[in-house]
């Protein structure tokens, strides 16, 4: 690393060896030039010395960087900080254990890479003296995982529910205006929204790795995404999205969970009253509370897309080199255990969708009443209708969707988002 003087401000040159040039990898380097000036005024001048990549040959918006799709010549550019954006697990994992071991920082936005090996990459960082940064990880465009990283206690624990995942709250949103799934899908692909395989994102998959970075950050290093209880939106119709309306919410695809008295975990679709928070942010946007009640910490956000992440890897790449950090080294009093507390949602409401049922409203109830999950709400057209429920359990929603199953009604369900109560 070399120090030049610009503007009488002292600025560090420094070399970046980048893991990766798909969309946000061009978009890093695109930055570099568009955000050099504010870049200076933190005291850098920061440059790509090299990019491994799958396919060298390519097309990319982007033609000053040195490509390669070889590791090892890769390696032996000389770098100051690397940056990794391959996704996925490997390579990505034994390039991130490498840089690490060799004592120098990396700034991953690899969720499912931070989500499987985090804890252990963290723990060979702080072995080698050196940093391990995953801002862009969680929420891209907002900077939360340092702050709940650095302020344990502002940003209290216990409870997490958010909007985690910007395509599949964005194909929602565009439904819910009565668009097709398909047609909704295809622009969040052409936005850059997605993930390589856009099934990480409508399985939810990639929310729940979100949500395991997350739980890993408060301590609980022992939840594998695995363990999360998840549903993907794809089965999701139009006249969910309707009768929800006619209920009072929206359907959102949430994360949620709590390790507290109640604990639970849920990642997948859900029922948001309008008057919730969550009701109020639409298209790619990211909403992430921390906490319980007046206590809660409310981040939101762009969640996705390639500039946004960019920027906030870039503002890494700057923490890095100030040598803030490192973050979430977690003290061995602070792991605790929730994974076997998190594999099914907690008690709550519940909203059921039921196709191909009694046009009588009123029998429904009943048998809904008989089977311990009374409703409290009910929307009705023809055969189809959804009602919100009393307060009940897992086990007695289950026990409930089985028995109306069993007499060929089609039911959907999905838990009621709570509104905080101060
Ligand atoms: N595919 C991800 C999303 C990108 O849509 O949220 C940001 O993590």
């Amino acid at each position: 690393m070399s120090v030049s003087v610009l503007n009488s401000v002292a600025v560090r040159e420094v070399r970046i060896g980048l893991l990766g040039c798909g969309g946000v990898g061009q978009a890093i380097v695109q930055a570099l030039t568009t955000s050099d000036d504010r870049l200076a005024e933190a005291g850098l001048s920061l440059t790509c010395v090299a990019a491994l990549v799958r396919d060298p040959s390519g097309p990319r918006a982007v033609s000053d960087v040195p490509l390669t799709n070889d590791p090892d010549a890769w390696s032996r550019y000389e770098c100051d900080v690397v940056v990794e954006v391959l996704g996925g697990i490997e390579p990505a994992r034994t390039l991130v254990a490498r840089t690490l071991s060799a004592g120098i920082p990396v700034v991953t936005a690899n969720k499912s890479l931070m989500a499987a090996h985090g804890v252990e990459l963290q723990a060979l960082a702080a072995a080698h003296g050196t940093s391990l940064y995953f801002e862009a990880s969680v929420l891209a465009g907002v900077p939360c995982v340092n702050t709940l990283a650095r302020r344990p206690l502002a940003s209290g624990r216990g409870a997490w529910a958010g909007i985690v995942n910007g395509t599949s709250h964005f194909i929602l949103s565009e439904m819910t205006r009565g668009r097709s799934f398909d047609g909704a899908l295809a622009e969040a692909v052409a936005r850059g929204y997605a993930e390589p395989s856009s099934d990480a994102d409508v399985s939810g998959r990639d929310a729940a790795e979100k949500l395991t970075i997350l739980l890993h950050l408060a301590g609980h290093t022992d939840v594998a995404t695995a363990d999360l209880p998840r549903r993907g939106i794809e089965g999701l119709e139009t006249w969910h999205l309707e009768f929800a309306r006619r209920l009072g919410g929206v359907i959102k695809p949430v994360a949620l969970a709590d390790t507290g008295h109640d604990a639970g975990c849920w990642v997948g679709p859900a029922f948001v009253p309008a008057s919730h928070p969550f009701a109020q942010v639409e298209g790619v946007t990211n909403i992430l509370s921390i906490g319980r009640g007046a206590s809660a910490v409310l981040f939101s956000g762009p969640g996705a897309g390639a500039d946004v992440t960019a920027l906030t890897v870039l503002d890494d790449v700057v923490e890095a080199m100030a040598g803030r950090g490192p973050v979430n080294q977690l003290a061995p009093e602070v792991l605790v255990p929730a994974a076997h507390r998190l594999r099914e949602p907690r008690t709550g409401a519940w909203c059921l969708a039921l196709d191909c049922v009694t046009s009588n409203a009123g029998e429904l109830a009943e048998f809904l009443a008989a089977n311990h999950l009374p409703a409290i709400a009910l929307a009705s057209e023809g055969s189809r209708h959804a009602v919100l429920t009393a307060t009940a359990t897992y086990a007695a929603l289950i026990a409930a969707v089985d028995a109306i199953e069993a007499s060929g009604v089609r039911v959907t369900w999905w838990p009621v988002v709570e509104v905080a109560h101060g």
